[in-house]
Protein backbone atom coordinates (compact mmCIF):
# COMPACT_ATOMS: atom_id res chain seq x y z
CA UNK A 1 0.00 0.00 0.00
CA UNK A 2 1.33 3.17 -1.02
CA UNK A 3 0.87 5.93 1.83
CA UNK A 4 1.87 8.70 -0.28
CA UNK A 5 4.91 9.68 1.78
CA UNK A 6 7.35 9.48 0.03
CA UNK A 7 9.97 12.91 -0.32
CA UNK A 8 7.51 14.13 2.50
CA UNK A 9 8.98 16.05 5.30
CA UNK A 10 8.18 14.62 8.75
CA UNK A 11 8.73 16.15 12.02
CA UNK A 12 8.43 14.16 15.38
CA UNK A 13 9.11 15.58 18.59
CA UNK A 14 10.84 13.83 21.07
CA UNK A 15 11.68 11.13 18.30
CA UNK A 16 15.60 10.33 19.52
CA UNK A 17 14.15 7.41 22.19
CA UNK A 18 11.00 5.45 22.57
CA UNK A 19 7.59 5.69 20.14
CA UNK A 20 8.59 8.90 18.40
CA UNK A 21 11.93 7.36 17.62
CA UNK A 22 10.22 4.38 16.02
CA UNK A 23 8.04 6.88 14.27
CA UNK A 24 11.14 8.41 12.41
CA UNK A 25 12.30 5.01 11.51
CA UNK A 26 9.03 4.13 9.95
CA UNK A 27 8.77 7.68 8.04
CA UNK A 28 11.94 6.99 6.83
CA UNK A 29 11.16 3.68 5.60
CA UNK A 30 8.13 5.06 3.93
CA UNK A 31 10.99 7.24 1.64
CA UNK A 32 10.09 10.66 3.81
CA UNK A 33 12.49 13.09 5.57
CA UNK A 34 12.39 13.15 8.47
CA UNK A 35 13.56 15.70 11.68
CA UNK A 36 13.70 14.87 15.06
CA UNK A 37 14.34 16.75 18.52
CA UNK A 38 15.31 16.04 22.21
CA UNK A 39 16.26 17.73 24.75
CA UNK A 40 19.73 15.87 25.53
CA UNK A 41 22.25 16.43 23.28
CA UNK A 42 24.09 13.26 23.20
CA UNK A 43 21.23 11.19 22.81
CA UNK A 44 19.99 13.50 19.92
CA UNK A 45 23.26 12.73 18.18
CA UNK A 46 23.07 8.76 19.04
CA UNK A 47 19.48 9.23 17.25
CA UNK A 48 20.76 10.86 14.11
CA UNK A 49 23.67 8.27 13.46
CA UNK A 50 20.81 5.74 13.65
CA UNK A 51 18.14 7.36 11.64
CA UNK A 52 20.88 8.42 8.80
CA UNK A 53 21.53 10.78 5.93
CA UNK A 54 17.80 11.58 5.45
CA UNK A 55 16.91 12.71 8.88
CA UNK A 56 17.94 16.24 10.76
CA UNK A 57 17.76 17.19 14.10
CA UNK A 58 18.14 20.01 16.80
CA UNK A 59 18.19 19.85 20.64
CA UNK A 60 15.06 21.86 21.82
CA UNK A 61 12.76 21.73 24.77
CA UNK A 62 9.36 21.55 23.40
CA UNK A 63 8.10 23.35 26.58
CA UNK A 64 9.67 26.82 25.81
CA UNK A 65 8.04 29.09 23.60
CA UNK A 66 10.86 30.45 21.42
CA UNK A 67 12.90 27.10 21.23
CA UNK A 68 9.40 25.35 19.36
CA UNK A 69 9.33 28.11 17.16
CA UNK A 70 13.04 28.16 16.46
CA UNK A 71 13.25 24.61 15.75
CA UNK A 72 10.43 24.60 13.20
CA UNK A 73 12.20 27.28 11.50
CA UNK A 74 15.46 25.25 11.39
CA UNK A 75 13.29 22.26 9.87
CA UNK A 76 12.25 24.58 6.90
CA UNK A 77 15.23 26.13 6.28
CA UNK A 78 17.01 22.95 5.85
CA UNK A 79 14.34 20.76 3.86
CA UNK A 80 12.83 23.65 1.96
CA UNK A 81 9.40 22.53 3.12
CA UNK A 82 7.30 20.73 5.83
CA UNK A 83 4.37 17.87 5.68
CA UNK A 84 3.99 16.38 9.06
CA UNK A 85 3.93 17.08 12.11
CA UNK A 86 3.96 14.18 15.07
CA UNK A 87 3.75 16.35 18.89
CA UNK A 88 4.98 13.50 19.96
CA UNK A 89 6.71 14.92 23.28
CA UNK A 90 4.70 13.85 26.81
CA UNK A 91 5.73 12.70 30.32
CA UNK A 92 3.83 10.74 33.00
CA UNK A 93 5.28 13.38 36.30
CA UNK A 94 4.53 11.58 39.49
CA UNK A 95 4.51 14.47 41.88
CA UNK A 96 6.38 13.51 45.11
CA UNK A 97 4.00 14.07 47.90
CA UNK A 98 0.04 13.53 48.53
CA UNK A 99 -0.53 16.64 46.90
CA UNK A 100 1.14 18.51 43.79
CA UNK A 101 3.17 21.49 44.18
CA UNK A 102 2.29 23.98 41.77
CA UNK A 103 6.01 23.73 40.11
CA UNK A 104 4.80 20.11 39.71
CA UNK A 105 1.48 21.52 37.75
CA UNK A 106 3.28 23.65 35.70
CA UNK A 107 5.74 21.16 34.56
CA UNK A 108 3.17 18.40 33.58
CA UNK A 109 0.88 20.71 32.23
CA UNK A 110 3.85 21.74 30.06
CA UNK A 111 5.61 18.63 28.82
CA UNK A 112 1.94 17.58 27.96
CA UNK A 113 -0.24 20.25 26.75
CA UNK A 114 1.35 23.55 26.25
CA UNK A 115 4.29 21.66 24.23
CA UNK A 116 1.27 20.32 21.64
CA UNK A 117 -0.04 23.43 21.29
CA UNK A 118 2.99 24.96 20.98
CA UNK A 119 4.38 22.38 18.35
CA UNK A 120 0.99 22.70 16.32
CA UNK A 121 1.15 26.71 16.05
CA UNK A 122 4.71 26.67 15.46
CA UNK A 123 4.02 24.11 12.21
CA UNK A 124 1.10 25.50 10.64
CA UNK A 125 2.63 28.60 9.03
CA UNK A 126 4.88 25.94 6.70
CA UNK A 127 1.97 23.06 6.92
CA UNK A 128 -0.61 25.03 5.19
CA UNK A 129 1.82 26.29 2.04
CA UNK A 130 0.64 22.76 0.36
CA UNK A 131 -1.44 21.24 2.83
CA UNK A 132 -0.12 18.64 5.69
CA UNK A 133 -1.21 16.62 8.74
CA UNK A 134 -0.95 16.73 12.67
CA UNK A 135 -0.93 13.97 14.91
CA UNK A 136 -0.61 14.32 18.15
CA UNK A 137 0.39 11.65 20.80
CA UNK A 138 -2.17 11.58 23.91
CA UNK A 139 -2.83 8.28 25.64
CA UNK A 140 -5.50 5.83 26.70
CA UNK A 141 -5.07 7.60 30.03
CA UNK A 142 -7.16 10.34 27.85
CA UNK A 143 -9.89 7.78 28.34
CA UNK A 144 -9.82 6.14 31.82
CA UNK A 145 -8.34 7.76 34.91
CA UNK A 146 -4.90 6.96 35.86
CA UNK A 147 -4.89 7.37 39.72
CA UNK A 148 -1.70 7.52 42.09
CA UNK A 149 1.45 10.15 41.91
CA UNK A 150 0.00 11.12 38.31
CA UNK A 151 -3.23 11.92 38.94
CA UNK A 152 -2.42 15.21 35.90
CA UNK A 153 -1.20 12.83 33.19
CA UNK A 154 -4.87 11.58 32.23
CA UNK A 155 -6.78 14.75 32.47
CA UNK A 156 -3.92 16.69 29.85
CA UNK A 157 -4.04 13.93 27.44
CA UNK A 158 -7.89 14.64 27.39
CA UNK A 159 -7.13 18.20 27.49
CA UNK A 160 -4.86 16.97 23.71
CA UNK A 161 -7.77 15.06 22.19
CA UNK A 162 -9.84 18.11 22.92
CA UNK A 163 -7.40 20.24 21.19
CA UNK A 164 -7.05 18.17 18.49
CA UNK A 165 -10.71 18.53 17.44
CA UNK A 166 -10.82 22.42 18.05
CA UNK A 167 -7.33 22.58 15.79
CA UNK A 168 -9.12 20.51 13.23
CA UNK A 169 -11.61 23.09 13.05
CA UNK A 170 -9.50 25.92 12.70
CA UNK A 171 -7.45 24.78 10.41
CA UNK A 172 -9.16 22.13 8.07
CA UNK A 173 -9.72 25.14 5.63
CA UNK A 174 -6.48 25.09 5.45
CA UNK A 175 -5.45 21.87 3.93
CA UNK A 176 -4.68 20.79 7.70
CA UNK A 177 -5.48 17.20 8.87
CA UNK A 178 -5.45 16.83 13.06
CA UNK A 179 -5.40 13.62 14.48
CA UNK A 180 -4.44 11.88 17.22
CA UNK A 181 -3.39 8.41 19.01
CA UNK A 182 -4.32 6.70 22.21
CA UNK A 183 -1.26 4.70 22.45
CA UNK A 184 -1.81 2.15 25.96
CA UNK A 185 1.01 0.47 27.52
CA UNK A 186 4.24 0.36 25.37
CA UNK A 187 7.56 -1.28 26.31
CA UNK A 188 10.24 2.13 25.32
CA UNK A 189 14.00 2.08 26.54
CA UNK A 190 12.55 4.33 29.40
CA UNK A 191 9.75 1.60 30.83
CA UNK A 192 12.10 -1.29 30.43
CA UNK A 193 15.12 0.93 32.21
CA UNK A 194 12.43 1.61 34.93
CA UNK A 195 9.39 -0.73 35.32
CA UNK A 196 10.99 -4.56 37.10
CA UNK A 197 10.72 -6.96 34.46
CA UNK A 198 7.71 -8.63 36.72
CA UNK A 199 5.66 -5.60 36.87
CA UNK A 200 5.97 -4.90 33.52
CA UNK A 201 4.52 -8.52 32.85
CA UNK A 202 1.57 -8.26 34.91
CA UNK A 203 0.98 -4.96 33.58
CA UNK A 204 1.04 -6.25 29.84
CA UNK A 205 -1.06 -8.83 30.65
CA UNK A 206 -3.92 -6.22 31.72
CA UNK A 207 -4.90 -6.51 27.88
CA UNK A 208 -6.62 -8.19 25.51
CA UNK A 209 -3.51 -9.06 23.62
CA UNK A 210 -1.73 -9.82 27.13
CA UNK A 211 1.13 -7.83 26.06
CA UNK A 212 2.07 -4.51 26.16
CA UNK A 213 2.95 -2.91 22.80
CA UNK A 214 6.57 -2.10 21.39
CA UNK A 215 7.18 1.43 20.11
CA UNK A 216 7.03 0.09 16.49
CA UNK A 217 2.90 -0.69 17.13
CA UNK A 218 2.35 2.72 18.15
CA UNK A 219 4.40 3.91 15.14
CA UNK A 220 2.46 2.44 12.56
CA UNK A 221 -0.98 4.36 13.64
CA UNK A 222 1.35 7.36 13.52
CA UNK A 223 2.46 6.84 10.23
CA UNK A 224 -0.89 5.93 8.88
CA UNK A 225 -2.74 8.91 10.29
CA UNK A 226 -0.05 10.82 8.49
CA UNK A 227 -0.43 9.41 5.20
CA UNK A 228 -2.68 9.42 2.16
CA UNK A 229 -4.18 6.54 3.07
CA UNK A 230 -6.05 8.25 5.90
CA UNK A 231 -7.03 11.20 3.65
CA UNK A 232 -10.35 11.85 5.19
CA UNK A 233 -9.53 11.47 8.55
CA UNK A 234 -9.54 14.64 11.05
CA UNK A 235 -10.90 15.35 14.10
CA UNK A 236 -10.36 12.05 15.16
CA UNK A 237 -8.42 9.51 17.51
CA UNK A 238 -7.59 5.90 17.19
CA UNK A 239 -6.83 4.38 20.43
CA UNK A 240 -3.95 1.56 20.31
CA UNK A 241 -3.96 -0.04 22.96
CA UNK A 242 -4.41 -3.94 22.60
CA UNK A 243 -8.25 -3.75 23.51
CA UNK A 244 -7.06 -2.28 27.31
CA UNK A 245 -10.88 -0.44 27.41
CA UNK A 246 -12.20 -3.68 27.30
CA UNK A 247 -10.65 -5.34 30.00
CA UNK A 248 -11.35 -2.35 31.98
CA UNK A 249 -14.84 -2.96 32.17
CA UNK A 250 -14.80 -5.19 35.56
CA UNK A 251 -17.77 -7.37 34.19
CA UNK A 252 -15.62 -8.40 31.19
CA UNK A 253 -14.29 -11.72 31.77
CA UNK A 254 -11.20 -12.75 29.26
CA UNK A 255 -9.55 -15.74 30.85
CA UNK A 256 -6.21 -16.99 29.86
N1 LIG B 1 5.28 4.45 26.81
C1 LIG B 1 3.99 4.33 27.09
O1 LIG B 1 3.55 3.34 27.71
C2 LIG B 1 3.01 5.40 26.64
C3 LIG B 1 1.64 5.11 26.75
C4 LIG B 1 0.72 6.07 26.34
C5 LIG B 1 1.16 7.27 25.83
N2 LIG B 1 2.49 7.53 25.73
C6 LIG B 1 2.88 8.83 25.18
O2 LIG B 1 3.71 8.62 24.06
C7 LIG B 1 4.65 9.70 23.94
C8 LIG B 1 6.05 9.14 23.85
O3 LIG B 1 6.28 8.39 25.01
P1 LIG B 1 7.55 7.45 25.19
O4 LIG B 1 7.16 6.45 26.24
O5 LIG B 1 8.05 6.99 23.87
O6 LIG B 1 8.58 8.49 25.85
P2 LIG B 1 10.15 8.34 26.17
O7 LIG B 1 10.61 6.96 25.88
O8 LIG B 1 10.31 8.92 27.52
O9 LIG B 1 10.80 9.33 25.10
C9 LIG B 1 10.50 10.68 25.20
C10 LIG B 1 11.20 11.43 24.08
O10 LIG B 1 10.80 12.79 24.16
C11 LIG B 1 11.94 13.62 24.44
N3 LIG B 1 11.46 14.69 25.34
C12 LIG B 1 10.95 14.56 26.58
N4 LIG B 1 10.62 15.78 27.06
C13 LIG B 1 10.93 16.68 26.09
C14 LIG B 1 10.81 18.08 25.98
N5 LIG B 1 10.34 18.84 26.98
N6 LIG B 1 11.22 18.66 24.83
C15 LIG B 1 11.72 17.93 23.82
N7 LIG B 1 11.86 16.60 23.87
C16 LIG B 1 11.46 15.98 25.00
C17 LIG B 1 12.98 12.68 25.03
O11 LIG B 1 14.31 13.14 24.83
P3 LIG B 1 15.03 14.08 25.95
O12 LIG B 1 14.77 13.42 27.27
O13 LIG B 1 16.45 14.11 25.54
O14 LIG B 1 14.37 15.41 25.84
C18 LIG B 1 12.70 11.42 24.19
O15 LIG B 1 13.25 11.54 22.90
C19 LIG B 1 4.39 10.60 25.14
O16 LIG B 1 3.55 11.65 24.78
C20 LIG B 1 3.70 9.67 26.13
O17 LIG B 1 2.89 10.38 27.04
C21 LIG B 1 3.42 6.62 26.12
Amino acid sequence: MDLGLRDKVAVVTGGTEGIGFAAARQFLAEGAYVAVCGRRQAVLDQALAQLGPRAFGQTCDMTQEDAVYAFAKAVYDHFGRLDVWVNNVGATIARHDDWYTGEEIDRTYAVNFKSVVMGSQAAIAYLEKQGGVIVNVASLAARCATSGRATLYGPLKSAVVGFTNTFAGEVAAKGVRVTAVLPGFTVTPLVKATIRPEDLVKQGQTCLLHRPAAPEEIAGPIVFLASSQASYMTSTAIEVSGGRSVTLNPGYSYGK
